[in-house]
C-alpha cells in the first residue's frame, strides 16, 4: 500500500525513479511524484504514465525519491501527491503508512505558523522534519519520527545533501538494494530486482543513511547497527509480462509451475509423508496445541477456511479461521495452547501483522504461511512456510492464492501424519499433487468456453456464487475475485444458507453461479440447484468431468477434472479466475490493477 524508490549513485536518477514506481505501481496508483534535489517534486494524479508525460525534458541529478499513492489521507489530488516538502521547500518526504497524531501535530505546526499544502498525514512528516532540521538530516529525521505516532515506511532527501537520503520504518517495509553503481531504496524488493540481488531489509524501529557508495543502519536512538546484505532469490525476469497481455493472465497460466515449485523437495511421496523445513523445529510443540487459529485478510482468509476443513478432516486438528482485523478483540486470544498461523501472499499485510503481534504478545506460538520472502510476517513469526509461488504483480490473487491451497494441502498432511492420518491416506494426497500440475496445464491449454460464458456474464449487474463445505469458501474467493476484477455486485453463501433469506433476490436476472463438483455434498448442491432454478434465476453450473446431469438442469455447465477432493478446490477456483478475468477485459477494465486497491494492504 503505497510504494516508495529512493535512488542514489552514478547514474540521472529520474528515470531510474520512474522504473521504481512502474514495478510499484501495484502498491497504489491514486498519484505518483518525484523528487530530484535541486528540482520541484513533479506529481500527477492516477497511473505512473500521466506522471511520466509530465517529466518532459532531462531532469540532472543522480539523487531522488518517488513515490506511488494509495489514498488514505485526502482524496487523489496532484497537492495530496508525494513526495511533500517541508516549509523550505528544500526537505522532500515519501512516506508509507499512516500517522495516527497527525492532527494534533499539525495544529502544533500551524499555531507556529507554518503552512500547509494538502490535506494528508503525510506532509506533517516533512514539516516536522523542517522543524527539527540543524544541519544534519539524519538526526532531523530521528527527532521528528519520535514525536509521530503510527505507522511509516519514509525517504527524505534534501537540496541540502543531495548525494543522501535517510530512510526509516517502523510498521511498513522498507529494503535497501545495495548495487555496483550506487543504492537504492524501495517498499518492496521485486523493484530492485533489475538492479541488484544483495538487500538489507530494515527492521522496525531502524533508520538508514544511504549514500551512493555506502549504507549505515541505526536505531532510532542514534547507536549504529551492524546490517549485513541478503541475497534475493527471485529472477527478475518473475516480474515481467512475459508475452502475455496481462499480469493476471500470465500468473494463472504460471499455476501448474507454481505448484511444481510450492511442492518441491517437500514430498516424500513413497511414505505418504511431508517435510516443511519451515516448521521442524517446532513441530514437536505444535502437535501439543489444542487448536491452530488461522489469520488472514481477502483471499488469504478464504485459504484460511478451505485449510480449517482440510486439517479438520485428514488431520484431526482443530482450527478457527479469523480475519486479520478482527482477532485482535477476541476474548479467548489468551489461550496458550493455541499456535496462530497468518496466511499472506505479501506478509506485510497489517491486520494480519497485527494479529501475530498481538498473538506473540500473549506468549502464542506464531508461524506464517508467506509468499513473499524476507516479508516482515516471514520474520516476526517463530516459524513458517514459504509458499514460492515468485512474485504475483496483478492485484487479484490468483496464483498466490492457490499455492496457499497447496501449503495448507502439506500442513494437512505433515500434520495428519503425526496425528490419525495412515500412509496410504497420505500417499494418495501427495500422488494427487504430483499429478495436478500437468492435469491443470492441460485444462489450461483451452479456456474458449469460459471465455464465451463471459461475454454473457459481462452483461449482469449482480451475481450469487454457492457452494457447500470446501467449495463454500471457494465461493467467496470466487465473489471477491468478481468484485475486485469486473466492479460486479457479488455475494456468496455456503449453499444450504440461500433458503434462510437471500434466495428472496433471485429472479431471471439475478445469476447463480453453482459449484457442484461430484463430491460427497453433490446431491446436496443439485438439491439447491433446484431451488434457485424454481426461482427463474439463470444458472451457470462448475462441476466435474464426467458429470452428466447438470446440463439438463441448468443453463451452462463448466467442466473441471477430477481429482482428490482435498485438491478439488485447488482446481475448481481456476475458472472463477479466468472467468473474471475475461469479464474485466470485456468490460475494458484495468484487470491487473482495478480501481480503488492496492495490492498490498499495509494499514489496518
Ligand atoms: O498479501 P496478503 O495475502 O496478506 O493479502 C491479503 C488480501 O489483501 C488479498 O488477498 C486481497 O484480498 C486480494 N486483492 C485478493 O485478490
Amino acid at each position: 500500500m503505497c510504494g516508495i524508490f529512493g535512488y542514489t549513485g552514478q547514474r540521472t536518477a529520474a528515470p531510474i525513479l520512474l522504473e521504481g514506481l512502474r514495478t510499484l505501481e501495484y502498491r497504489g496508483y491514486d498519484s505518483a511524484g518525484i523528487f530530484v534535489p535541486g528540482h520541484t517534486p513533479i506529481k500527477a494524479v492516477g497511473p505512473i504514465d500521466n506522471l511520466a508525460n509530465k517529466i518532459t525534458g532531462p531532469i540532472s541529478g543522480t539523487t531522488g525519491i518517488a513515490h506511488t499513492r494509495w489514498a488514505t489521507h485526502g482524496s487523489p489530488t496532484e497537492a495530496n501527491a508525494h513526495p511533500h516538502l517541508d516549509m523550505s521547500g528544500t526537505i522532500a518526504v515519501a512516506h508509507n503508512g499512516i500517522i495516527e497524531n497527525f492532527r494534533e501535530l499539525k495544529d502544533g505546526l500551524v499555531t507556529q505558523g507554518i503552512e500547509f499544502t494538502s490535506e494528508t498525514d503525510s506532509e506533517v512528516l516533512a514539516k516536522l522534519i523542517g522543524t527539527q532540521y540543524r544541519g544534519d538530516l539524519l538526526k532531523a529525521v530521528q527527532a521528528a519520527l519520535s514525536l509521530v505516532r503510527g505507522t511509516y515506511g519514509i525517504i527524505v532527501t534534501s537540496n541540502h545533501h543531495p548525494n543522501e537520503i535517510v530512510t526509516a520504518r517502523l510498521g511498513s517495509p522498507i529494503v535497501i538494494g545495495v548495487a555496483k553503481d550506487g543504492n537504492l531504496i524501495s517498499s518492496d524488493s521485486s523493484a530492485l530486482l533489475s538492479y541488484t540481488k544483495d538487500v538489507v531489509y530494515l527492521e522496525d524501529g531502524e533508520c538508514a543513511v544511504v549514500s551512493k557508495e555506502a549504507y549505515e543502519v541505526f536505531n532510532l536512538r542514534g547507536d549504529k547497527l551492524s546490517r549485513k546484505t541478503e541475497k534475493i532469490e527471485i529472477e527478475a525476469s518473475a516480474v515481467q509480462k512475459k508475452g502475455y497481455e496481462h499480469f493476471m493472465l500470465k500468473e494463472i497460466m504460471e499455476i501448474p509451475e507454481v505448484i511444481r515449485d510450492t511442492v518441491r523437495g517437500r514430498l516424500l511421496a513413497d511414505k505418504g509423508q511431508v517435510k516443511l523445513g519451515g516448521i521442524e523445529s517446532v513441530m514437536q510443540d505444535l502437535l501439543k496445541k489444542d487448536r491452530l487459529v488461522i489469520v488472514g485478510c481477502g483471499s488469504a482468509y478464504f485459504a484460511g477456511q478451505v485449510g480449517q476443513l482440510m486439517l479438520e478432516e485428514y488431520a484431526g486438528v482443530p482450527v478457527d479461521v479469523e480475519l486479520g482485523s478482527e482477532y485482535r478483540y477476541k476474548r479467548n486470544l489468551a489461550d496458550k495452547n493455541t499456535a496462530v498461523l497468518a496466511v499472506s501472499q505479501s506478509g506485510e499485510t497489517a491486520d494480519t501483522l497485527a494479529s501475530v503481534r498481538a498473538g506473540k504478545e500473549k506468549g502464542l506460538m506464531t508461524l506464517g504461511i508467506v509468499n513473499a520472502v524476507g516479508s516482515t510476517i516471514a520474520r516476526e513469526t517463530d516459524a513458517g512456510v514459504y509458499n514460492h509461488a515468485g512474485p504475483e504483480i496483478a492485484v487479484a490473487s490468483t496464483k498466490a492464492f492457490i499455492s496457499q491451497l497447496v501449503v495448507l494441502t502439506l500442513l494437512t498432511v505433515a500434520l495428519g501424519r503425526e496425528k490419525e492420518m495412515t500412509a496410504e491416506a497420505g500417499q494418495k494426497i501427495l500422488r494427487g499433487l504430483i499429478e495436478l500440475p500437468d492435469i491443470i496445464k492441460e485444462y489450461l491449454t483451452d479456456t474458449s468456453d469460459i471465455k464465451k460464458i463471459a461475454k454473457k456474464y459481462a452483461e449482469y449487474q449482480n451475481c450469487m456464487f454457492i457452494g457447500r463445505k470446501y467449495h463454500a469458501p471457494i465461493a467467496s474467493e470466487a465473489s471477491l475475485k468478481l468484485k475486485e476484477v469486473t466492479y460486479t455486485h457479488s455475494d456468496a453463501y455456503a449453499a444450504g444458507e440461500l433458503k434462510h433469506g437471500s434466495i428472496a433476490m433471485l429472479d431471471k436476472n439475478f445469476p447463480v453461479i453453482a459449484i457442484a463438483p461430484e463430491d460427497d455434498v453433490y446431491e446436496k448442491m443439485v438439491s439447491n440447484i433446484e431451488e434457485v432454478k424454481a426461482r427463474q434465476a439463470p444458472v451457470l453450473a462448475i462441476t466435474t468431468a464426467g458429470e452428466t446431469h447438470l446440463d439438463t438442469l441448468v443453463d451452462n455447465v463448466l467442466y473441471v477434472p477430477k481429482v482428490h477432493s482435498v485438491l478439488q478446490p485447488i482446481v475448481s477456483v481456476i475458472p472463477f479466475q479466468l472467468l473474471s478475468y475475461y469479464i474485466g477485459v470485456e468490460k475494458g477494465l484495468n484487470v491487473d490493477r482495478p480501481r480503488n486497491l492496492a495490492k498490498s494492504v499495509t494499514v489496518e
